[in-house]
């Protein structure tokens, strides 16, 4: 049964917008675009794995009276969050005559979202853009509060700008077609938020996570409503991250240094960066005798559940680095100021603060013990004794759902 339409408002005066969450919103893009199309071009930029979709909001846009519209197809996965591609997509939108009344719309995951947004923020000076989120991850984060940009061979989304969509157009339906992994590595951003500042979305988690990850309709349109809600909150109080919005980073210091470490070739996907990271902030914070050990291990306990992974031992094949290379690359970390790092940490579940008053050497401590730890938890073993890995853990947290 399709679920009611959810509409979420982030409210940034005349760079406000709404956020619609629902069921076969693809075959409805026009109703929820907030310009008249007439005299306008469209151009929709989205990638291989997706293009279908891309195809019907294309062909959509067409019968709703835009003037033009074009489609851009590129490679799926983080590396195309490159300068290549920006210049890529700039050079398109040139060639066929972008204009400053032209849409940008993004059809896919955070990487073409991100990767459009920006460059709909520099072409011309800025021309609209309209994400059309498909992935979880997307729909519950990097589809809502106009972070743009490209990643850099120094670290992650480190090139980009803050630019707000015209909207955000969440069909649920869209994530049937996502790979489990994916899908799974878009919860750790869900889990997030009931971490950040609501006890009570966590606990909602723990009973209900496995029926959002199994995409039960009103489950998960229920999880990407408070998801937004919450950015919604935090994004309308500082929009440009001068403080509270680093919150949402949760996770993130640790988790991007893994992800740059990994050199974004697939095996670490974002979100499982997130899910080890928020891990690894909770052993930091609980070294510094901020959080309960309790508390970390409900956590995990509750990664573990749906299939994510919470250790630097599951990534395979197995991360070749060391505490120096991963320090030296979270001190590139746009939190850190002065080589000094900022981090975002758990006090309890549902409560997080943000502080760099956080000794180098103890971080060294918990990357140490990270980059060495084989005690893993048992979820993490198969029947042999022999580590699962990441797509073992999914695997097997999905099929004990059927
Ligand atoms: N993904 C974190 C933020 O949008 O601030």
């Amino acid at each position: 049964m399709p679920v009611e339409t959810k509409i979420v408002t982030i409210d940034l005066d005349t760079r406000g917008y709404d956020i619609y969450i629902g069921s076969g919103l693809l075959y409805r893009l026009a109703d929820f675009v907030p310009v008249e199309l007439a005299g306008r071009s469209v151009f929709v930029v989205t990638d291989e794995n997706v293009k279908s979709y891309a195809q019907a909001a294309k062909d959509i846009m067409a019968e709703a009276g835009a003037q033009r519209v074009e489609m851009m197809v590129l490679p799926p996965g983080e590396k195309t969050k490159s300068f290549k591609q920006l210049e890529r997509i700039c050079g398109w939108l040139l060639d066929h005559g972008v204009h400053r009344n032209s849409i940008v719309m993004a059809v896919g995951g955070g990487v073409i979202g991100d990767l459009s947004g920006f460059a709909a923020s520099t072409i011309m000076r800025g021309v609209s853009y309209v994400q059309v989120p498909t992935t979880l991850l997307a729909q519950v984060d990097s589809s809502v509060g106009g972070k743009t940009g490209i990643n850099m061979a120094q670290g992650k989304n480190l090139v980009g700008a803050f630019y707000q969509p015209i909207s955000v157009i969440a069909d649920i339906e869209t994530l049937k077609t996502i790979p489990k992994r994916e899908l799974l590595a878009g919860y750790a951003e869900v889990v997030k938020y009931g971490l950040i500042n609501d006890l009570g979305f966590f606990q909602w988690l723990e009973d209900n996570g496995k029926d959002v990850c199994a995409l039960d309709p009103e489950a998960v349109s229920h999880a990407i409503e408070k998801s937004t809600k919450a950015k919604a909150e935090i994004v309308e109080s500082d929009e440009k991250e001068s403080d509270r919005r680093a919150l949402l980073n949760l996770g993130h210091t640790f988790g991007h240094a893994l992800e740059t470490a990994a050199k974004y070739d697939g095996r670490l996907l974002h979100g499982e960066g997130v899910a080890i990271g928020t891990i690894l902030a909770f052993d930091l914070s609980l070294r510094l005798g901020h959080c309960t050990q309790e508390d970390m291990e409900r956590v995990e306990a509750h990664f573990s559940a749906v299939g994510l992974p919470t250790r630097v031992s599951f990534i395979e094949p197995a991360l070749k680095t060391d505490v120096d290379s991963l320090m030296e690359i979270m001190k590139k970390d746009k939190k850190a100021t002065g080589g000094q790092m900022t981090f975002v940490l758990p006090a309890a579940i549902g409560e997080t603060f943000i502080t760099k008053d956080v000794p180098e050497g103890i971080v060294r401590d918990v990357l140490k013990d990270a980059i060495g730890k084989t005690n893993v938890t048992m979820e993490g073993f198969n029947r042999q004794g022999k580590r699962k890995g990441i797509k073992g853990l999914w695997k097997s947290a999905f099929s004990s759902q059927s």
